[in-house]
């Protein structure tokens, strides 16, 4: 029970690795307020279900002030906001080259991957400055640090989290609050659906450990980056990704 205590903010709640987050963080004594476009309900009522503290919130990342009234939230019902998860991210729905991209759909990627995740620091940096303590854990991903085919706008934004994150990691690293990314390798979850098995099952055989994370294995180490554990770890892109990025 690492966090016990503590109120924690996951976007992104109602899939994938940002339930798995809500969950393990719920499981370590956390007050999770689950945000989501869809499905953040389902997963505070399984949270409440299996004896921990949560409720749901609707929030578009990209929106200034549903962030704001996130944060509200969270000190209304739980009483502090001690802990961030910034999950909540897409995929390029058509070609992702340089070329082939469009600038509506780019546009729509750097929105809800970089906008996104910048506006729920600056939303909740105030209060933690105030408290003098705060954790904050962005998604970056493997594609943050290699080129991969038909992902440009996805890359980009990527890239550009983990360059915020070493940013605002710096800019309070003397107010108590650790900033850092993980940089996630394949983890097999919704965003991969419409795939071929045949071109999933190719995937999992490129990576070195020879199959797929799952959503648990990122929340297990966001659950330590928001930990007392990690109190000296800032700035940081960990890559849990099956020694995908050293191969
Ligand atoms: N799964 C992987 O292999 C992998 C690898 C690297 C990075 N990531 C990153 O992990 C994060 C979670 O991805 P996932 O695999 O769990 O995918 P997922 O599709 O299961 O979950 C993404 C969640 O984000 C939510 N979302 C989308 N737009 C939103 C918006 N505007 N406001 C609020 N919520 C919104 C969706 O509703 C969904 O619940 C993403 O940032 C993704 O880029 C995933």
């Amino acid at each position: 029970m690492k966090l016990q205590g503590k109120v924690a903010l996951v976007t992104g709640a109602g899939s994938g690795i940002g339930r798995a987050t809500a969950q393990r963080a719920a499981a370590e004594g956390a007050s999770v307020l689950c945000a989501d476009v869809v499905n953040a309900g389902e997963t505070a009522d399984g949270i409440a279900a299996a004896d921990g503290t949560a409720e749901a919130i609707t929030l578009d990342v990209r929106e200034a002030g549903a962030w704001d009234a996130a944060v509200a939230a969270a000190r209304e019902r739980f009483g502090s906001l001690d802990l961030l998860a910034n999950i909540a991210g897409v995929v390029s729905t058509g070609a992702d080259t340089v070329v082939e991209q469009t600038e509506d759909e780019w546009d729509r990627i750097v929105s809800i991957n970089l906008r996104g995740s910048w506006l729920g620091m600056r939303a909740v940096l105030p209060g933690m400055r105030e408290q003098g303590s705060g954790r904050i854990v962005n998604i970056a991903s493997e594609a943050a640090l290699i080129g991969i085919p038909g992902l440009a706008a996805y890359t980009a934004t990527k890239g550009a989290i983990a360059a915020l994150t070493r940013q605002a990691a710096i800019e309070y690293v003397k107010e108590g609050i650790t900033v850092n990314a993980i940089a996630p390798g394949f983890i097999r979850t919704a965003i991969q659906d419409g795939i071929e098995q045949q071109l999933l099952d190719d995937m999992a055989a490129g990576i070195p450990i020879g199959y797929f994370g799952k959503p648990e294995d990122i929340a297990a180490t966001i659950a330590h980056l928001f930990s007392e554990d990690a109190s000296y770890i800032t700035g940081q892109v960990v890559a849990v990704d099956g020694g995908w990025g050293v191969s």
